[in-house]
C-alpha cells in the first residue's frame, strides 16, 4: 500500500523533483522519526531544501513534552505561514503534538496554512497522506492508533556515521502524572529482536561505529515469547554486544523502577557497551515521587546507582531533575538537592514542570510560585555544577 502510494507521488516528481523542508524538534526518538520521514520524501523523488518557502512540502515532526516545546513549534509555524510558499504547498505538522486534541484543535483555529496533521503512529501512512493532500486540497487532521506496530522496513535517510539511532520500542505504558508521551507516543510495544539485529548489522557495515538505541523506557522492552531466545532488554543488549565489529552500544532511556542488576551485570561484562546510564530520577523526595506516579521511591533509587556503579566500572551516571511540582515543599526539594549531593551525577537535564494537557497532575493545585520555582531552579544548577567541578 504505502509502495503504491509512494509510486504514485515519485510519478509526480519525475520530471521536474519538487523539494520538501523538514525540521524536527524534541527528542532522539522524534529525531529518528525524522530520518525515517526524509527517507520517505527522498524515496518518493523530492529533493531538500533549508528554506520553507521553496519547498512544495513542509513538515514539521513536533515536540509536546513541556508548553515550551509546543511554543516553540508554534513560532516557527507562524514564520512559515507569513514568509509564504509556492501554491498547492504542503505544510504538514506530525509528531507529539500532532496526537493531541488540544493542540489540534489550535492548528485547526489559528494556523490555517497547516494542511496535513498525523500522529506519531501515521509514519508509515506517510506516503498515503501525503498523496492525498497533494492531489485532493483542503485540510487533513489525523490521529494515529496508539496500538499500532513498530513499522519495519520505512526507508531511511540517516545522518552520517559514527552515530546512528535505532529503535527498539515504541511509546510508554508508565503514565507518570506529568507526562504527555503515553498520550502521544501510544502504548508499549516492542520491536522483534532480529529486526534490531538485523538494522544494527547492517549500520556496522555501513560504518556506524556509535549505536544509540532507544526506547522510552528500554527496560520494558518485552519482544514475543519465541523471539530468538531473547526475552528482555538486558538480553537484547548481549546479543547485540556479541555482533562482529569495531563499534560501541549506548541506549536510552532507563526507567529506575524497571532497570535491573541483569542490566547492570550485562553492561559490565561486554566492552562494546559503553559505561553510560541515563536514570532519569525526577525528584529526591519519596512523597513527590508518588505523586508523580514514578513507581519508585528515594531509597530505592540510591540504591540502584550503589549497585549499577558497583558492577560498572567508571560509569557515567546522567539524570533528569524537575523542579516545581504541584505539591513540592522547600523540604522535598532539600531532598531533591541532597539526592545530587549523595549519587553526583556526572551530568544532568534539568526542567521546570510544565502542565500538560491530558495528564492528571494538569488538574493538581499547589504549584510552587514561579519566583520560588525560579529560585530552586538556580539553585538546582549551583549545585550540580559545584558537584561537577570536584568529580
Ligand atoms: N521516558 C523518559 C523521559 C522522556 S521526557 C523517562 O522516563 O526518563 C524527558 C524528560 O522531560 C523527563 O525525564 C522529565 O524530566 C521531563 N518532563 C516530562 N514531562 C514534563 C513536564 N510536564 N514538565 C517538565 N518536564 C517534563
Ligand atoms: Fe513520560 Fe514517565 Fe513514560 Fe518517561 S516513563 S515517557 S516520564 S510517562
Ligand atoms: Fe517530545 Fe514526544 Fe520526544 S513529546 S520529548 S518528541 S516523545
Amino acid at each position: 500500500m504505502t509502495d503504491t502510494f509512494a509510486a504514485r507521488v515519485r510519478e509526480m516528481n519525475a520530471d521536474a523533483p519538487a523539494s520538501a523542508f523538514v525540521e524536527v524538534f524534541g527528542c532522539q526518538q522524534n529525531e529518528h522519526d525524522g530520518e525515517l520521514i526524509r527517507g520517505m520524501l527522498a524515496d518518493m523523488g523530492f529533493g531538500f531544501t533549508q528554506d520553507a518557502a521553496l519547498a512544495k512540502v513542509v513538515v514539521l515532526n513536533t515536540c509536546a513534552v513541556r508548553e515550551h516545546a509546543e511554543q516553540r513549534v508554534l513560532g516557527h509555524l507562524g514564520a512559515i505561514g507569513r514568509a509564504g510558499g509556492s501554491p498547492g504547498r504542503i505544510v504538514a505538522v506530525c509528531g507529539c503534538m500532532a496526537q493531541l486534541e488540544n493542540s489540534q484543535n489550535t492548528l485547526k483555529r489559528s494556523y490555517g496554512h497547516v494542511n496535513l496533521v498525523f500522529g506519531p503512529g501515521d509514519l508509515a501512512r506517510f506516503p498515503e497522506l501525503l498523496y492525498t493532500a497533494l492531489t485532493k486540497g483542503g485540510r487533513h487532521f489525523n490521529q494515529s492508533d496508539p496500538t499500532a506496530p513498530p513499522e519495519e522496513g520505512l526507508p531511511v535517510l540517516r545522518a552520517a556515521p559514527p552515530r546512528a539511532l535505532v529503535t527498539v520500542m515504541k511509546g510508554c505504558d508508565n503514565f507518570c502524572s506529568y507526562c504527555v508521551v503515553p498520550h502521544t507516543r501510544g502504548r508499549e510495544r516492542s520491536r522483534a529482536p532480529e529486526a534490531v539485529l538485523g538494522e544494527v548489522r547492517g549500520l556496522i557495515r555501513q560504518g556506524y561505529c556509535e549505536i544509540m538505541l532507544l526506547g522510552q523506557n528500554v527496560n520494558s522492552y518485552r519482544p514475543n515469547p519465541d523471539s530468538a531466545g531473547i526475552r528482555d532488554f538486558p538480553e537484547l543488549l548481549a546479543a547485540l554486544a556479541s555482533l562482529p565489529g569495531d563499534f560501541s552500544l549506548r541506549f536510552m532511556t532507563s526507567h529506575p523502577k524497571d532497570a535491573s542488576d541483569k542490566l547492570f551485570s550485562v553492561m559490565g561484562a561486554y566492552g562494546k557497551i559503553a559505561p553510560f546510564l541515563h536514570l532519569p530520577a525526577q525528584s529526591g523526595s519519596s512523597r513527590v515521587l508518588a505523586a508523580m506516579n514514578r513507581g519508585y521511591t528515594r531509597e530505592h533509587y540510591i540504591a540502584l546507582t550503589e549497585r549499577a556503579r558497583a558492577a560498572v566500572p567508571g560509569l557515567n551516571l546522567t539524570s533528569d531533575i524537575m523542579v516545581g511540582f504541584p505539591g513540592e515543599t522547600e523540604d522535598d526539594f532539600g531532598e531533591t538537592l541532597g539526592l545530587l549531593e549523595k549519587v553526583r551525577f556526572n551530568s544532568l537535564f534539568t526542567f521546570i514542570y510544565s502542565p500538560r494537557p491530558e495528564t492528571p497532575a494538569a488538574n493538581l493545585d499547589g504549584v510552587p510560585p514561579p519566583e520560588v520555582v525560579k529560585k530552586r531552579f538556580a539553585r538546582l544548577l549551583e549545585t550540580q555544577k559545584r558537584i561537577e567541578a570536584t568529580l
